[in-house]
């Protein structure tokens, strides 16, 4: 442990005694969430991983990008698995257990269990342990008998499954392009665990946004009402209230850029004027127009995501795309 690590473990100790009813696993997530800022805000460029995202006001914002008309890759992956879900049944067959990575709202999945003809459980795998089980019950409201076995656990690192999923054929599910928030090499590093976890004879349905123009992307991640840039500064809100910092919202913008070199998009905080941030007790000095990177959204065209799986331990078996060439729906078997 660094001399550093400890000093953070100590200011969040005198946070969390401000707030005398957090457990053990709170106080966990708040020395990690303290961690990543303090060490993102100290190095330049300045980043701050875009996991921290989603607390109760930015899940929420998340669900409202999701229905607008100009984020496109949740309606078009509703399409895709409405228009090619039979023929995903055929090509997997009846019986798997269905596991899913970062299942959040599960509104994609009731899709898929219609058309897979039902499932004989259901493996959510989510860090968010609310979430979760709203999601369950909303699942439950839809499938009365489906069987659901929630795993709160981070789906980039998870070691393994609940006991009853242990035996049995198994499909996994990875919607909304999620892959494309994680750079090359923990895609890799993903796809290669969940070969592992969902073992021999498996299967696996990935959404991937897919390459295209500028003029497309970049409304979809700077939308004209604002959830987008309101959903970008809400971490700020949250390092304010979880970390006591004093971050001014009207000090920052929100931007978003097409990096085609790296084939992403990236979303940046800038820093509207020279200011200071206090956060946990140490100064962070901003330049007028410096920025903090919150998140990496990669965009792969077909060809390129089935190398990646095939690198993984995953051999492509079909890959559908929309008339516009905006998503795509893999599907791979366990090589
Ligand atoms: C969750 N993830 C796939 C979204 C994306 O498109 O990268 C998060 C998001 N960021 C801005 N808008 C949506």
């Amino acid at each position: 442990m660094m001399d550093d690590d400890i000093s953070v473990i100590e200011l969040v100790g005198s946070l969390a005694s401000q707030s005398p009813s957090i457990d053990t696993t709170q106080r966990a997530a708040l020395t990690h969430f303290a961690q990543a800022v303090l060490a993102g805000l100290a190095r330049p460029p300045r980043s701050i991983p875009c996991r921290f995202f989603y607390d109760a006001k930015g899940s929420e914002l998340f669900e409202e990008i999701t229905k607008l008309e100009d984020y496109y890759p949740t309606r078009v992956e509703t399409e895709l698995l409405l228009a090619h879900g039979a023929e995903i049944g055929n090509l997997v067959g009846r019986g798997r257990m269905l596991v899913e990575f970062g299942s959040g709202s599960s509104r994609k999945t009731s899709l898929l269990i219609q058309a897979l003809g039902g499932v004989p459980a259901y493996v959510p795998i989510d860090i968010a342990g609310e979430s979760l089980a709203e999601a369950a019950d909303w699942l439950r409201g839809q499938h009365p008998d489906l069987v659901i076995k929630p795993l709160i656990a981070d789906f980039t690192t998870a070691v393994a499954l609940p006991s009853v999923a242990s035996g049995g054929p198994k499909l996994g599910f990875f919607s909304g392009s999620t892959i494309g928030n994680l750079t090359h090499g923990e895609a890799s590093a993903f796809l290669a665990n969940a070969a592992r976890l969902l073992g021999r004879g498996s299967f696996f349905l990935i959404g991937v946004d897919l390459k295209k123009a500028p003029a497309i992307l970049l409304p979809a991640y700077n939308d004209a009402g604002g959830v987008t840039a309101a959903f970008n500064l809400n971490l700020l809100t949250r390092i304010n209230r979880e970390l006591g910092g004093n971050f001014d919202l009207t000090r920052f913008s929100h931007d978003a850029v097409y990096d085609e070199a790296k084939g992403r998009v990236e979303m940046h905080l800038v820093s509207l004027v020279d200011q200071t941030v206090r956060i946990l007790g140490r100064n962070f000095a901003f330049a007028m127009g410096e920025r903090i990177h919150t998140e990496n959204s990669h965009k792969y065209s077909v060809e390129q995501f089935q190398v990646l799986a095939r690198g993984a331990g995953w051999e492509p078996v079909k890959a559908w795309i929309d008339a516009d060439n905006l998503f795509s729906l893999h599907l791979l078997q366990r090589a």
